[in-house]
């Protein structure tokens, strides 16, 4: 046994793993250059902290599993017991499993066998360093005492350093998604749990360390992503003796998870990234990881038109074609029919559970539609919430047995509607039959949007807690229909934004990000959420006018130029707009499609401008050949002008042309002149560019610019 030196993309793994305990993670961060066996030796001993008083009589390290037998003090990683014995571990060093290939573009990975025969567990941890330098951690315990042990938490964690100061992480509600909070990081745990069983509107997305005032292009800074779409916990804990943690996994609820002999349980998966070029670098590894997937959306992201707030319940095939004529005509290469098809749903009161074409509204079914649509050209998508039931529908009253309770009273209703039992076979049989069904029966559905609309309460299976088991029904749901269905693209939605996270992102295709399409909040929404995931994973429509969640009123190009860095979308009712509107609308739906291969593969940056009233962002493209920006004002200055835009991430080498992008009408100014670059551009140095910028024309509140760059040579 030795000490590990894992490097990929910049980012080092230092583990010591000299046993006899479990391995310590001496170093997670900046790359520590060409260390060999004896520097590494150096450096591990270097980084054992003196023994001081009133402390115990050796010195304390933090181990990949923290225990009280090796000093730990602090939030337990495992805590559990066997009939009130064997709550504490010591776990000793078995075995190491280490695959690190010389060619850096394939992961490397260690895997860490341990056991603790004395209480009966055992405990394998796999850490891989991505490609990427994103690093994924996961363990595993496995009970292999003769009687049952009951888990109470099993939560990776991760060491960060002193430097590291400051917290960012990110909270919400419906329509209001992804609002970060920011604070000095003192002694203390900071703990962010989510028992909603799903992930949550308020869900912490990325839980992020940094140095002293870091920012969108400046700080070190170390950040995790629990992976999870049931109840989950993401902390930062600093201890008063020096220890800085970051650490996520699933919550518990008392006798959710007993493991029998020789039963195990995995945590979720713990993403972590290290950036020593603020959030923008942060959000390089996780897009860069995430892109490499083999399932990664790669097609052209179709541009949707979504009828939700276009006819809401009021499902006509009439309507609903002539939309679909109009969508065509703009553009628009996907269709997707919304909440209120199915039997007995003219409301959010009654039918979910009844996964049948309504007979009434639909008396052809929906076959005339999907056939309008698909000869139109258009993708067909339709929308589904498979885990809810309406008491009032046919489902439950021939199974009432198969909501999620506890015996004897149903959880508070919630939008009229309880939570199928994934967990219970019949159930779980029932739904995987009804979707194959709609899917086989209908070829031309393309696309779900599989919706989730409240939290689970009181979830009970059988009488004992149920999440766990319901969080991976779903996942096996949704992996079956997948397999059987390997061309339907799925949106994970939960009223909005609910179920944004990296495992349902395993199995789905994109998010609905909000459903607030008031692009003002969604500016917001859009870079909190885009700081996890890249904008082609990210649904962004273009929605009515007047905004139906906050009443707002926005010009058509503000809406537009918001929505257009994101899986591009509209939803509104475009059949009753005027031939002048419709015509805008294809003007931005086509610069879109020009530009999407950019927006959908480069490089996220955003802008922290001195003045809080001007907010940009852009993509660059990976070869820094170039790259579109949109600049928007959020409401008026103190400061007449508001001083230069510096443009980041392009190659401070070479030239490029910077102009407004061309095809959409300009923004609304209130000027006498504009600066001078505009209207026809100016060519000057990435370097200049990023240390000087332009001067932008004087946008009136709620208005935005977008402009390309492109390199000249
Ligand atoms: C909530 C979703 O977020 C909306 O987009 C819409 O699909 C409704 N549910 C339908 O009930």
């Amino acid at each position: 046994m030795s000490v590990l030196h894992l490097r990929r993309a910049r980012t080092s793994l230092v583990l010591d793993a000299r046993g006899p305990g479990l391995p310590r993670l001496v170093h997670w961060g900046g790359d520590v250059g060409d260390l060999d066996d004896d520097g590494l030796r150096q450096l591990a001993d270097a980084t054992v902290p003196p023994v001081v008083p009133s402390s115990f009589d050796a010195p304390t390290v933090l181990s990949l599993l923290p225990e009280a037998s090796a000093g730990w003090s602090g939030r337990p990683a495992l805590a559990g017991h066997r009939d009130r014995a064997d709550w504490s571990t010591a776990f000793r060093l078995d075995r190491l499993d280490v695959d690190d290939p010389s060619d850096v573009a394939a992961p490397a990975r260690v895997d860490v066998h341990a056991g603790d025969p004395d209480a009966g567990l055992s405990l394998t941890v796999e850490l891989t360093l991505d490609p990427t330098g994103l690093v994924l951690l996961r363990h595993r315990l496995r009970n292999d005492g003769a009687s049952p042990y009951e888990l109470r938490e099993l939560t990776p964690v991760l060491p960060v350093p002193a430097v590291a100061t400051e917290l960012l992480d990110l909270t919400g509600r419906w329509c209001r998604e992804r609002s970060p909070q920011r604070h000095p990081w003192p002694v203390g745990t900071w703990v962010r749990e989510g028992r909603h069983g799903r992930t949550g509107h308020d869900a912490t997305l990325l839980l992020v360390a940094g140095t002293a005032g870091f920012g969108f292009g400046s700080g070190e800074l170390w950040a995790v992503h629990t992976a999870w779409s049931g109840d989950h916990v993401t902390f930062a804990e600093r201890r008063p003796t020096g220890t800085a943690t970051l650490g996520g996994g699933e919550l518990l609820t008392p006798g959710e998870v007993v493991l029998g002999p020789g039963e195990s349980y995995a945590t979720p998966l713990l993403y972590a990234a290290w950036s020593d070029t603020g959030l923008d670098g942060l959000s390089d590894v996780l897009h860069t990881h995430l892109r490499a997937r083999p399932r990664h959306p790669r097609t052209p992201r179709p541009v949707t038109l979504n009828v939700w707030e276009a006819v809401y319940f009021d499902h006509d095939l009439d309507r609903l074609r002539a939309l679909a004529d109009q969508a065509a005509e703009v553009g628009v290469e996907r269709f997707v029919l919304d909440d209120g098809w199915f039997r007995g749903r003219r409301a959010d009161t009654a039918g979910l559970g009844d996964w049948y074409v309504d007979e009434g509204v639909w008396p052809d079914g929906l076959h005339p539609l999907i056939e309008h649509v698909t000869k139109l050209g258009l993708q067909f998508g339709l929308w589904v919430e498979p885990e809810m039931v309406n008491p009032d529908s046919d489902l439950f009253r021939d199974h009432p047995e198969w909501v999620l309770a506890t015996p004897g009273r149903l959880p508070l209703s919630w939008r009229n509607q309880q939570v199928l039992d994934l967990a219970q076979p019949g159930a779980y049989a029932y739904l995987l039959e009804r979707l194959d069904a709609l899917l086989t029966e209908h070829p031309g559905i393309s696309y779900l949007k599989w919706d989730h609309n409240r939290d689970l309460a009181e979830a009970g299976h059988h009488g004992r807690p149920g999440v766990h088991a319901q969080t991976e029904a779903v996942y096996r749901l949704l992996d079956e229909l997948r397999r059987r269905h390997r061309s339907v693209e799925i949106e994970s939605c939960a009223s909005g934004g609910a179920r944004v996270d990296l495992e349902i992102l395993a199995r789905t295709d994109r998010v609905w990000a909000s459903d607030c399409n008031d692009a003002l909040e969604r500016l917001a929404i859009q870079r909190w959420t885009g700081l996890l995931l890249p904008p082609e994973l990210v649904g962004s429509h273009i929605g009515p006018e007047r905004s139906h969640t906050t009443n707002r009123v926005h010009d058509l190009g503000f809406r537009a130029a918001v929505a257009f860095f994101g899986h591009y979308g509209i939803e509104w009712d475009i059949a009753s707009i005027s031939p002048v509107q419709r015509a805008e609308l294809a003007s931005w739906v086509a610069l879109h499609k020009r530009l999407r291969p950019l927006l959908h593969t480069g490089r996220t940056v955003r802008v922290e401008h001195p003045d809080p009233a001007v907010w940009a962002h852009g993509v660059v493209a990976p070869d820094g050949s170039r790259a579109v920006y949109a600049v928007s004002r959020l409401t008026t200055s103190v400061a007449q002008v508001p001083g230069a835009l510096r443009l980041p991430g392009l190659d401070r080498r070479r030239r490029y042309t910077v102009r407004p992008a061309e095809g959409v009408p300009a923004p609304a100014t209130m000027q006498r002149t504009e600066p001078g670059w505009l209207p026809t551009g100016v060519t000057l140095t990435g370097a200049a560019l990023g240390s000087v910028g332009l001067q932008l024309p004087a946008l009136h509140p709620e208005q935005a610019l977008l402009l390309e760059a492109s390199a000249v040579d």
